[in-house]
């Protein structure tokens, strides 16, 4: 039995985690959203699971097989995200923001397809809910993991949103590297945690990179 707990740290644990990125609706044919493919959050379920843990998998994305085991709700925009979310909140003890949330959504959703004229066309943006940042707020129990993809600084911004949004851990990439974030199949991280020193995680897959982020986030929390 002890060897049982050892091999699944996560046994009895439930994780949230999300994948892709959001689409924000113009009108019925068209949308905004940006280069993520969801590989990180996918590879996250999949070592989630293999830990043992119950996992819920938030996606935008129909690109990528469903890991067998885990818990799939689709969804397409922050708003959508969100509602997901936290609908499961309660009961999760870890919750994982891979996915890349729009910052902005068009602040009207045309009913009809909006069709051209000679002018030029002006899109009122409005801010989404910064999810990882309400959970932040909300928290009680649980672990919260978010990520940083930057192209710069990347050591101010990540232990910035570390502090902002109240996270556990932020996993920071630098997104302008070849080998690393949005549609690659490998990553580079690093892993900053309140009080304790960074960890880097040199390049390797991003099924790799999966599992020690969870290693990481299973030592901080003593399982
Ligand atoms: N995030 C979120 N909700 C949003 C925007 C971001 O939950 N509306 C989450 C992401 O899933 C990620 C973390 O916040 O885990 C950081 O996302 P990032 O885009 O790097 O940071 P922002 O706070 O949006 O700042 P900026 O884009 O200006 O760097
Ligand atoms: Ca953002």
């Amino acid at each position: 039995l002890v060897q049982q707990t050892k091999d699944l740290p996560l046994k009895g644990k439930s994780v949230i985690i999300t994948a892709g990125g959001t689409k924000e609706r113009i009108d019925p044919v068209r949308f905004i959203t940006n280069d993520s493919s969801g590989k990180m959050g996918y590879s996250l379920a999949k070592a989630a699971r293999n830990l043992g843990a119950q996992v819920t998998l938030i996606s935008t994305t129909n690109q990528l097989p469903i890991p067998f085991g885990v818990a799939f709700v689709p969804v397409q925009s922050a708003a959508e995200m969100e509602k997901a979310v936290f609908a499961k909140f309660n009961d999760s003890d870890i919750v994982i923001m891979a996915a890349a949330v729009s910052d902005y959504r068009p602040k009207t959703e045309a009913a009809y397809k909006i069709k051209k004229t000679n002018e030029d066309l002006t899109l009122i943006l409005e801010k989404t809910t910064d999810i990882l940042a309400r959970l932040g707020k909300e928290k009680k129990h649980q672990f919260l993991i978010g990520f940083a993809a930057e192209t710069n600084d990347v050591e101010t911004y990540a232990k910035d949103k570390l502090a902002r949004k109240n996270a556990n851990m932020i996993v920071a990439n630098d997104v302008s590297q070849a080998n690393a974030g949005f549609n690659k199949d490998t990553n580079e991280v690093i892993i900053y945690q309140p009080q304790l020193d960074p960890i880097h995680i040199s390049v390797r897959s991003k099924d790799a990179v999966a599992e020690e982020i969870l290693h990481a986030a299973i030592n901080t929390l003593n399982l």
